[in-house]
């Protein structure tokens, strides 16, 4: 019970580790290898000093959070060397595991930094304060926190709408490149493609990079559309369920999930009505293969989504 008590403070360390920039400077100053607290502190002070000019850190704060997230496998954690057999306390030093080279910056780009940073941010936070009162009321459970939907807090807060699309992004770019191969030959038979609800446009560009004979449409909402600026698509401005531009095919990643039954079939009737042969192509996450880990990671998604949207039935 108290692991599970206690379990908020994971993701909230773990923001504060990104935040802190520690698994890209693990990565770069560390040459590979691991670096001690102080090394850490250095590296962070050098930083803080040349953009903000505060150089202020402190060590006994970092240590701790390094080695709480070690204790998780976030870092690896290894004795310095040449210590006394004797010393009382060994000196550590931190290295990173295949957890935290997902939190690294450059390379490939690949960083799931923006979807903890939306996960662990305070306006979804405040959200779960109103869980009971779903069950006790039927109620929207974001809705009761922020007396509005979640698509209209994103238009009227535009902080919360720039991380809400960088971690839709980030998700994307790490599994698109794979949906591009893997549905190779679909792609290669169609001349235009609409990506309804496509964010800042991440997941068509990659499709048009590896298919560049493909006329690629990014419709979302204005919101989204104003912060979307990746080149070699078109952004469209717009709302699905009353107007989506007529292609080839139209993509929805990530869509469906976010609404009701009903209302799935009213975007896919508009997503069909002017295309008598054309394609509609899903793009979702699902839990086939049930394994219990596979379960796992779906229940805590299914928890997010019934905070985060309002439909009552489990997919
Ligand atoms: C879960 S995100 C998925 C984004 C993107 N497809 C991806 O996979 O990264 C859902 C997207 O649907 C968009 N959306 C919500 N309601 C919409 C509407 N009525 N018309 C068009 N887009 C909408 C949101 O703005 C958001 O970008």
């Amino acid at each position: 019970l108290y692991e599970m008590i206690f379990s908020a403070v994971k993701p909230l360390a773990l923001k504060a580790a990104v935040l802190l920039n520690l698994p890209d400077i693990i990565a770069t100053r560390g040459n590979g290898g691991p670096l001690s607290a102080e090394q850490i502190a250095f590296h962070i002070a050098a930083a803080n000093s040349s953009s903000t000019g505060n150089s202020h850190v402190d060590v006994g704060y970092l240590y701790r959070i390094l080695r709480f997230l070690a204790s998780y496998g976030v870092f690896a954690e290894q004795e310095e060397a040449d210590q006394p057999d004797d010393a009382e306390t060994k000196k550590i030093k931190f290295g990173l595991t295949g957890i935290s080279k997902l939190l690294v910056h450059g390379g490939n780009g690949q960083s799931r930094g923006p979807v903890l940073l939306l996960i662990a941010n305070n306006v979804l936070l405040e959200a779960f304060q109103h869980l009971h009162e779903s069950v006790l009321e039927g109620c929207y459970t974001f809705n009761k926190a922020h007396g509005m939907d979640l698509w209209e807090y994103l238009a009227n807060n535009l902080e919360f709408n720039k991380i809400f699309n960088e971690a839709m992004a980030t998700n994307t770019r790490s599994v698109m490149a794979s949906v591009a191969k893997m549905y190779e030959d679909g792609f290669k038979s169609m001349a235009t493609l609409v990506d309804v609800g496509g964010g800042m446009g991440s997941a068509l560009s990659i499709i048009v990079k590896e298919h560049s004979h493909i006329r690629g449409i990014n419709l979302d909402l204005p919101h989204v559309i104003a912060t979307a600026s990746i080149t070699g698509v078109e952004h469209m401005e717009g709302n699905m369920f009353e107007h989506i531009p007529s292609a080839d095919a139209v993509m929805m990643k990530w869509i469906l999930h976010d609404w009701a039954d009903e209302e799935c079939v009213n975007c896919r009737e508009e997503a069909t009505t002017q295309r008598s042969e054309g394609k509609v192509l899903v793009v979702s996450s699902c839990c086939g293969d049930k394994s219990e880990a596979c379960r796992a990671i779906g229940l805590l998604y299914d928890i997010s989504m019934m905070v985060t949207h309002w439909w009552k039935n489990e997919r």
